[in-house]
This record gives C-alpha cells, sequence and structure tokens, in this order.
C-alpha cells in the first residue's frame, strides 16, 4: 500500500488549481442512465471513486469514453440493470445508480452499501423515497431488488437531511409520473451541479439549493454537455494546510461562495483571506514556529453550516493554535479516527461524546500515523505539513479516493512530501 513521506515545517507558497468536484462528479456520471444520448463532462477530476463509478457503469452496458478530465457516456444499449457488491463494498456512492435505474428501465439490483469507518450510513431514506413513488423494493441476500412499472410523482419528507438521498430520488422522479416535492432536501452545492446537468437533459427542476426541490416528471430525457463545479472540499484542505504551515498560496478555480462556513472559520483563526468569482488567496504570516493561529470552535451540521468533510482537516489546524478549541461532529457516528493518529504526532486531543476538546500545542512532530477514512488521511498530511520532522502516512489509498496529485499540488507549492509505492500489506 502506497505511503507518504512528508519532513514538515515549511510554509506554503504559490498558485493551485482547483480540480472538479468528486460529489459532483459521481452522481452526475449516473444521470447519464437516464437517457439514451450523449452525456458529455469535463472537468471531471482524475480519483479513484470516478474510476470506481466509470467502472460500474460500463459493467452495466454504458459507453464511455475516459480520457483525463473528460468522460463521455451513452447509455443507448445499457443490459445489466445491477451494482454489484464487489464495487458497491469499495464506494457507498455506487447507490446512486439505483434512481435513475428505476426511473429509466423500472427495475434494478444494488447491493446494500457494507458499513464504513465513519458510521452505519444506512440508506433506508433512499428506499423509502422510492416506496413512497410507487416503487415495489425487497431486501434479498444483502440487495436491494427495486421493480416499477412508472414511478409516480409524491411528497417525500426525510427523516433527517441526506444528500445522496436527496439526488437519487431527484433523478429517480426526473422521469415520473407527476410532480414530486422534496421536503428536508439537503441544499449542497453538488445537488445544485447535479440538478443544472438534468434540466439541460430536459428535466423540469425548481428550488435545487434549497430545503424544497419540486421535480415535474417528463416523458424522456436527452443529451447534454456540462463542466463540474470545483471542489469545495479540496479547496477547504488546502485553506487548512495554508493557514497551518504559513505561507501565501491562490487557488485558480475556487468558488468562495460554496465554501462561506469554512472561510468564516478561518478569518476568526487569524488567516486573511481575499477571493474573486474563480479564485481564493490566503495568507498567514509566519510568527514564531508555526503560523500561530486562535483556537475557533466548529460544531458540523448540513450545508450551508460547517461541512463534516472539512472537521478532521480544522482540527490539525486547531492542534496548534494558541488555546484550546472544541470540535463537535453532529453528522457521522465515528468521525474522530483521526484524533488518535493526530496526537501521535504530538496533538493534546480529548474525545467526550461526540465533541473533541483540542488544547493548542507549541508545535508538533513527526511520527509514523495511518490514514483510516478519506477526510481524516487529509487531517494527517495537515498534521504533518505542520510537524518538525519526518512523517510517514500509511494507506494513503484513502486519501486517493478524493484527492488529485494531492502531493504533486502540495510539492508545487514548496512542500517536502513524496510518495512510496508500497507492497502488500503495511
Ligand atoms: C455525502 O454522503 C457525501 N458523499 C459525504 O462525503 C458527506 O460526508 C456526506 O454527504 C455529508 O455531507 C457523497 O456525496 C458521495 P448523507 P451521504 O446521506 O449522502 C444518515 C466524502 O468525504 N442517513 O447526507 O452518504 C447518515 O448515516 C464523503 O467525500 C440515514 O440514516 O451522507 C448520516 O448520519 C464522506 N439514512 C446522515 O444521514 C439514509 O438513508 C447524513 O448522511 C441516508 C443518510
Amino acid at each position: 500500500m502506497d505511503r507518504f513521506l512528508i519532513a514538515g515545517g515549511e510554509p506554503l507558497v504559490g498558485e493551485v488549481v482547483v480540480s472538479g468536484a468528486k460529489n459532483a462528479s459521481l452522481p452526475i456520471l449516473c444521470a447519464s442512465l437516464l437517457t439514451g444520448e450523449t452525456l458529455q463532462v469535463s472537468n471531471v477530476p482524475r480519483l479513484r471513486d470516478v474510476s470506481t463509478t466509470v467502472k460500474l457503469l460500463r459493467q452495466m452496458g454504458v459507453q464511455i469514453e475516459h480520457a483525463g478530465e473528460s468522460v463521455t457516456l451513452s447509455a443507448h444499449s445499457v443490459e445489466r440493470l445491477e451494482a454489484p457488491y464487489d464495487l458497491v463494498k469499495t464506494m457507498r456512492a455506487s447507490i446512486l445508480v439505483l434512481g435513475p435505474l428505476l426511473a429509466r428501465f423500472g427495475e434494478a439490483r444494488v447491493s446494500l452499501p457494507g458499513g464504513c469507518g465513519i458510521g452505519a450510513r444506512p440508506v433506508d431514506q433512499h428506499i423509502k423515497g422510492l416506496q413512497a413513488m410507487g416503487a415495489a423494493i425487497q431486501i434479498e441476500q444483502g440487495y436491494i431488488i427495486a421493480r416499477a412499472k412508472r414511478l409516480k410523482g409524491a411528497r417525500i419528507v426525510t427523516d433527517m437531511v441526506t444528500v445522496t438521498g436527496t439526488e437519487n430520488l431527484m433523478m429517480a422522479a426526473v422521469l415520473a409520473d407527476g410532480e414530486t416535492v422534496l421536503e428536508n432536501a439537503a441544499r449542497e452545492p453538488e445537488i445544485v451541479d447535479l440538478a443544472e446537468v438534468l434540466v439541460a437533459m430536459g428535466a423540469r427542476i425548481r428550488g435545487a439549493g434549497t430545503d424544497r426541490i419540486v421535480i415535474e416528471g417528463v416523458a424522456r430525457l436527452g443529451g447534454a454537455k456540462h463542466r463540474v463545479m470545483p471542489d469545495r472540499i479540496e479547496t477547504g484542505t488546502f485553506l487548512c494546510a495554508v493557514a497551518a504551515t504559513g505561507g501565501d498560496v491562490t487557488l485558480r478555480g475556487a468558488r468562495a461562495s460554496t465554501l462561506d462556513a469554512v472561510i468564516e472559520k478561518l478569518l476568526e483563526a487569524g488567516a486573511g483571506i481575499e477571493s474573486a468569482d474563480d479564485w481564493v488567496r490566503v495568507r498567514v504570516p509566519r510568527t514564531s514556529g508555526q503560523g500561530r493561529l486562535r483556537p475557533v470552535n466548529i460544531r458540523t451540521s448540513e450545508y450551508p453550516a460547517f461541512p463534516t468533510d472539512m472537521q478532521a482537516q480544522f482540527m490539525a489546524l486547531n492542534c496548534v493554535a494558541h488555546g484550546t478549541s472544541r470540535v463537535t461532529e453532529t453528522i457521522f457516528e465515528n468521525r474522530f479516527m483521526h484524533v488518535a493518529e493526530l496526537n501521535r504526532l504530538g496533538a493534546d486531543i480529548e474525545i467526550e461524546g461526540n465533541t473533541a476538546i483540542i488544547k493548542g500545542a507549541d508545535g508538533l512532530s513527526g511520527a509514523s500515523v495511518m490514514a483510516t477514512d478519506l477526510r481524516a488521511s487529509a487531517g494527517l498530511v495537515i498534521g504533518a505539513l505542520i510537524a518538525q520532522g519526518e512523517t510517514t502516512i500509511d494507506r494513503i489509498y484513502h486519501l486517493d479516493r478524493g484527492y488529485e496529485l494531492m502531493e504533486k499540488k502540495l510539492s508545487a507549492l514548496g512542500a517536502r512530501i513524496r510518495r512510496v509505492a508500497g507492497s502488500g500489506q503495511s
């Protein structure tokens, strides 16, 4: 398994281009199933989760040309209406084929996503919504078996705000008979991006980005061209890295308006941030040792509040702030696996229920640590960039799921980081 070797303590300076958003790309690629015509998607990041989605769709019979950041998909002859366990277990977002398969073909056999490090992450709300639209759904041997002659519009109130639940139900509704209203819908920018593609394909959607989305079903959808929005979590991750090490970096292509809560917290911590439509610049003077910042309390919540996907990265920043801070995780039940690893780097973090209490240390020092999930590994990279001395981060395949060329982008900013190809189990 590959690992990173990082010699920390360097400021980050220069420019970096933000990649397309992983969490917009995945549902948009699945939306290709909704039409027999061609969907051309650009600015798709080079990530493991993207190649897994392409592999899954190809297995179903979708014709796909995947070159660099462009993906062209034509689902005119889909034979296999199934998402098998061996693929779903590597990427839970495979569940996003369920809504489109039911909407266009009237049947689907999708493996239940297994457990995940950060939480149980059930998909009961996806199933409840599809049943409300008339789908007959059984669970057999770990698979969701779903059938529907033609889905019919319904008013659906999910028990909690669910991002992929909202995306699945929105995609199911675009070809349903009649009007669907999604109450308590997720408001993430990735949902707005998906709705833009669906509307370009001929769907009738109002309210994407609010907690009430109204979809008027149509008989069929056509092809479209779309450029994926910039990744707001990659942007936030780099902003936190620069704030933690001190430096001056401009993120090209970034969309500050999708990161208000994160930028607000970075300003509160004492970082200098400027932005325009398609760039964000972060500057933190190098004071004694690290860029000494103020401790900032964080409470994760649904968009537009502080995103759970930025919790580990901001915690790393708090590890060397001038005082004590509290980070409360309200979305997932086990998203503190990076705490023990950060403590190995010399952080002083205690967990009380779903809150971590971080006492700011004067600095961190290099050690061997292990990545456990995608965003935890991003937090460890930031910890390692702060630490004096060398840090080894094992199992960075977690990181490769959601960050394109992380080590190349950081090296270009002056970080001393390199990837060591691992062999077998580490
Ligand atoms: C999406 O996951 C993102 N993934 C996650 O990003 C992100 O952390 C999460 O939203 C929250 O923002 C993609 O978009 C591919 P949820 P999702 O359904 O849709 C519970 C990353 O790092 N729930 O909004 O799976 C669930 O257990 C990944 O890129 C149910 O109980 O998250 C959780 O506690 C990690 N039943 C809460 O709701 C359901 O049917 C929010 O989950 C659905 C969800």
